[in-house]
């Protein structure tokens, strides 16, 4: 392989970051999959608006089929958001041989097992790394690093911008939408923002999560969410004069066979590990009945902490390449079994 080529879908602020750190790491990533790794070709929605990173227009493009049909691309990635166009983009990919890293979500939370399923019958890589807690490497540590345990249970902060937002109303007294204005222009929000605030984007990587945790088909449907819009910051102040601190916490637990999957504002002492994750960072406790507890903590929402799992699943993507196998971070199980336990 001389360099390998990237279709890279979105430039807003985490292509942006995956952009920064092509270019910043490239020595590191040279020593890592040994040949350059070049963008060909980046997609977004309006040609000519001002951006945080410049790229030439030659290698800019509003249409899919410049990435998609380009015999030269190897891997897309995809960090433009969105379902339903994404899923059939992505689809479309694989089907052209394509290697697929992304960031989104929502589209794996619902179509996950799909897009694994189709990448693995075309022999493509489908790797998400960023989807759940940005810079945190959960979702490796999920399928590699506990492989051999039995999770029982979940916990933790998984959505940056209402942890921003709860932090300040909490330690600067600030009011709601001022503090949801400041996550918008750090770029930690999602485009709609309800879906932080309501506890959507929470759920959906708890969906993620519980999937790989405990090697079931969770439906997104039967997760319970609800998010931060009815909490006032006199909530937050006397929460913090009794000893408390209100976190919006994803739990995912096993219950006599079964799995159950939650998002809900909780009050935790001060005292509490997770009291103290303050701002757009995340942690998720995972327990295991060898291993015991566990916490992974770190940025969970931001241009360069998302885009460095972003270009880290483009090396094992490389690397899978090198080696001529495949590797998605988990195919989608062989016998699945839905939240309620029962077999599929
Ligand atoms: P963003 O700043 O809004 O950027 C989205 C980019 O995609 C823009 O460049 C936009 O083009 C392009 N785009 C959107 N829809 C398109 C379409 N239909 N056709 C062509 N281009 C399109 O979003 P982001 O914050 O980077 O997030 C991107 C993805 O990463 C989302 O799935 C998000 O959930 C996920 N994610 C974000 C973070 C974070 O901290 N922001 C962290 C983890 C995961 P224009 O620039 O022309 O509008
Ligand atoms: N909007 C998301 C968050 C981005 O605030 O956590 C990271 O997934």
């Amino acid at each position: 392989m001389d360099a390998i080529s990237i279709g890279l879908l979105g430039l807003g602020t985490v292509g942006s970051g995956v952009i920064t750190i092509i270019e910043n790491h490239q020595d590191k990533l040279m020593h890592q999959v040994g040949c350059p790794i070049r963008v060909k070709k980046v997609l977004v929605k309006e040609l000519g608006k001002d951006r945080a990173v410049k790229i030439d227009e030659a290698h800019m493009t509003t249409n899919i089929e410049d990435i998609i049909n380009d015999p030269d691309i190897d891997v897309v990635i995809e960090v433009m958001g969105g379902v339903d166009k994404t899923k059939e983009y992505l689809l479309q990919a694989i089907k052209n041989k394509k290697h697929i890293v992304t960031a989104n979500k929502d589209l794996m939370a619902l179509y996950g097992s799909e897009l694994l399923t189709a990448a693995k019958e075309n022999g493509c890589d489908l790797f998400y790394e960023a989807s759940v807690a940005g810079g945190i490497p959960i979702i490796r540590s999920l399928v590699d690093g506990l492989a051999s345990d039995r999770i029982t249970k979940m916990m933790g902060i998984v959505n940056g911008t209402t942890n921003f937002i709860l932090t300040k109303m909490t330690q600067e007294g600030l009011p709601y939408d001022s503090v949801l204005k400041e996550a918008q222009d750090l770029g930690y929000a999602e485009a709609n923002p309800a879906s932080d605030v309501e506890g959507l984007d929470a759920a959906r990587k708890m969906t993620i999560l519980a999937t790989l945790g405990f090697s079931m088909k969770i439906d997104l449907d039967d997760v319970k969410a609800t998010g931060i819009t009815t909490i006032t910051e006199e909530d937050l102040h006397y929460a913090k004069q009794l000893g408390y601190t209100m976190k919006l916490l994803g739990i995912a637990q096993r219950n006599e066979g079964k799995v159950e999957v939650s998002v809900q504002p909780t009050l935790l002492p001060q005292s509490h590990p997770l009291a103290s994750v303050h701002n757009e960072f995340n942690a998720v406790y995972v327990y295991g009945e060898a291993v015991g507890e566990t916490m992974f903590y770190g940025p969970g929402a931001g241009s360069l902490p998302t885009a460095t799992s972003i270009v880290s699943d483009l090396v094992a993507v490389v690397k899978n390449m090198r080696l001529g196998v495949n590797g998605s971070l988990a195919v989608a199980p062989q016998h699945e079994k839905n939240l309620k336990g029962s077999e599929e």
